[in-house]
């Protein structure tokens, strides 16, 4: 197949675009490189000897949307593109909703007037908000974000839906992420944020670094295993596995499929912690602060929707995870 992958540049998009040419199908990427660099793509060619065809350019540019659309014929489109920090979001409301949402949208109207209308979206599990029960379904019903990077999700998942019934030819797959950590096995490409990170994984190497002193643990009165917040965990590489599995999904015409993925066991702080410390062999001191604004005490999947329907399921423990970020941070302590 051919496929256009948007914000294919990035952490979860670049460790797709490596499993979608291993597989032998072609990739044209799109994306800003506004959190990301092209250095990502030059090592999937290093580690498959095939390359995608990159442009830099923006989603929210119609013309280079349109000209893309006019120079390929495309099986499907993944689409990565976003910003994600949720505390940026806060901040930046209306940067947040214009990239995220007007962006899909330049998106969905160029796709749509090339009859090109495959989609895959990378929508995540905070649009189920604070959950009632957990493991998650899909069927449980979308709650309230806590922040507008949440809603620009919420949001346009909403707008493929209406776009779907609407018009019957869309073909949209929309997975919800939990928490994706690890790296590529070879420590060649993994997760680059910019200045100190926001989530938990990329703190916890930073500190194994050398680069931050301690961790922070954002809380131990939740009504969890050990007080501490507890997640889904999935290794990056199984998530890009779940890109591959939708694909099949899309060429069966089957409208629009929300699915899961996660590994469907729940992972509290201070087990990451101690699973990165055994894995490695080292120390990570931490210290106990205040909760922080806007997190959940629990959120983890029922992920046997996409295990029946795409024949998918995560391979990667927390072991794996915790020993892919290491050899991801450790070989390349400044990122790209
Ligand atoms: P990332 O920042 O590494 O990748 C996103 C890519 O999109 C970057 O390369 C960035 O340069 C590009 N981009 C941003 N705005 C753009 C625009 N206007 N035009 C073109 N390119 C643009 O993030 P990631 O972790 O790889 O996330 C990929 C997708 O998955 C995002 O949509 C994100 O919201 C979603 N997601 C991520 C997580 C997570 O924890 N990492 C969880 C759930 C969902
Ligand atoms: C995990 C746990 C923290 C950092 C976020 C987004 C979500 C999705 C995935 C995109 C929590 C604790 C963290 C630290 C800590 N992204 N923590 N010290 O908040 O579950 O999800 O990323 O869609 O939308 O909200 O992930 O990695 O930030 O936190 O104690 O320095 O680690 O409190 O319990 P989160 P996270």
């Amino acid at each position: 197949m051919k496929i256009l992958v948007t914000g294919g540049a990035g952490y979860i998009g670049s460790h797709t675009v490596l499993q979608l040419l291993r597989e032998g199908h072609d990739v044209v990427v799109l994306d800003n490189l506004s959190n990301s660099s092209r250095e990502s793509l030059d090592r999937v060619r290093e580690l498959c000897g095939r390359e995608a065809v990159l442009y830099v350019g923006d989603i929210l540019d119609r013309d280079i949307l349109e000209r893309i659309c006019t120079e390929h014929v495309f099986d499907c489109c993944i689409h990565f593109a976003g910003l994600k920090a949720v505390g940026e979001s806060v901040a930046k409301p209306w940067e947040y909703y214009n990239n995220n949402i007007t962006g899909t949208l330049n998106l969905l109207a160029a796709l749509r007037d090339h009859n090109m209308k495959n989609f895959i979206f990378s929508s995540s599990a905070t649009v189920y908000g604070d959950p009632e029960v957990v493991p998650i379904t899909e069927e449980c019903p979308k709650g309230v974000c806590t922040n507008p990077y949440g809603w620009t999700k919420s949001m346009i998942e909403q707008i493929l839906m209406d776009m779907a019934y609407a018009d019957r030819e869309w073909n949209i797959v929309i997975l919800r992420y939990f928490n994706p950590i690890g790296a590529d096995p070879s420590g060649r490409i993994g997760e680059n944020p910019k200045g100190i990170p926001n989530n938990l994984m990329p703190y916890v190497t930073q500190v194994a670094v050398g680069k931050l002193p301690k961790l922070g643990v954002f809380g131990n009165d939740y009504d969890t295993v050990d007080g501490t917040g507890v997640r889904d965990y999935i290794h990056v590489s199984d998530l890009a596995d779940g890109h591959i599995k939708a694909l099949s999904k899309i060429t069966e015409n089957a409208g629009l499929c929300v699915y899961n993925l996660g590994t469907g066991n729940g992972v509290s702080v201070l087990e990451l912690v101690k699973s990165f410390e055994k894995a490695n062999n080292i120390k990570i001191p931490y210290e106990i602060k205040d909760r922080r604004p806007g997190d959940i005490a629990t959120c983890y999947a029922d992920a046997s929707k996409a295990k029946r329907e795409l024949g998918w399921e995560a391979k990667h423990d927390i072991v794996d995870m915790c020993r892919d970020s290491w050899n991801w941070q450790s070989n390349n302590p400044e990122g790209y």
